[in-house]
C-alpha cells in the first residue's frame, strides 16, 4: 500500500489545501494530512481546532486521515510506513522554498519522493495567512475557506 504524506500547518485549512488533498487522495492508497504541531510556529488555531477543520473539510474521502506530528517530517513518515510527500506549488514564489524542504528531506531519508501538485487556477494566490488577514480587517472570506471555517475565523477575530 502507497501512503503519501500531506504536511503542514494548515491554520487553518483553505479551498486550495482541499483541492490538494482530493487529489493526491485519487493517486495513492492512503493519504495523511499531517498538522505541524511545532512551538517555534505561531498558530492562530490549536492543533485540536485545525485537525477539526480539516476532518470537518473532507466528508467522504475514505482514504484521507489527519494526525499532528512534531519534531521532523521524516520520523513520522517513517513510523507511518510512508514514502510520499504531497506539496501544492502555487507560484514560481512557492518554489525555491519548496525545493530546500524536498531535498533536505531527500537527504535525510533517500526513500521518500516529494510530489509536487500544482495548484488549481482558481486558489493559486491563496494561503491561510492571506485568509487571515482579509478576515481580521471584516473581509469575505467565503470564497477561500469552507463555511464552517469562516464561522470559526469571524469568531475569533469578533466579525
Ligand atoms: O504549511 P507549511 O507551514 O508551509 O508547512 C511546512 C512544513 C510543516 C511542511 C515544514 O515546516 C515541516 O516539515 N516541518 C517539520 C520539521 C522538519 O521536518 N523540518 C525539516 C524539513 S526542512
Amino acid at each position: 500500500m502507497k501512503v503519501g504524506i500531506y504536511p503542514g500547518s494548515f491554520d487553518p485549512i483553505t479551498n486550495g489545501h482541499i483541492n490538494i488533498i482530493e487529489r493526491a487522495a485519487k493517486i495513492t492508497d492512503k493519504v495523511i494530512v499531517a498538522v505541524l504541531n511545532n512551538n517555534a510556529k505561531t498558530a492562530l488555531f490549536t492543533v485540536e481546532d485545525r485537525i477539526k477543520m480539516i476532518k470537518d473539510s473532507l466528508s467522504g474521502l475514505s482514504n484521507v486521515e489527519v494526525r499532528s506530528f512534531d519534531g521532523l517530517l521524516i520520523d513520522f513518515a517513517k513510523n507511518e510506513g510512508a514514502t510520499l510527500i504531497f506539496r501544492g506549488l502555487r507560484a514560481v514564489s512557492d518554489y525555491e522554498y519548496e525545493m530546500q524542504l524536498a531535498h533536505t528531506n531527500k537527504a535525510l531519508y533517500p526513500d521518500i519522493e516529494t510530489i509536487f501538485l500544482q495548484s488549481d487556477t482558481k486558489h493559486s494566490y491563496l494561503s491561510s495567512s492571506i485568509v487571515k488577514e482579509v478576515a481580521s480587517y471584516g473581509g469575505d472570506i467565503s470564497e477561500f475557506v469552507p463555511s464552517h471555517v469562516e464561522a470559526k475565523l469571524k469568531m475569533c477575530y469578533n466579525r
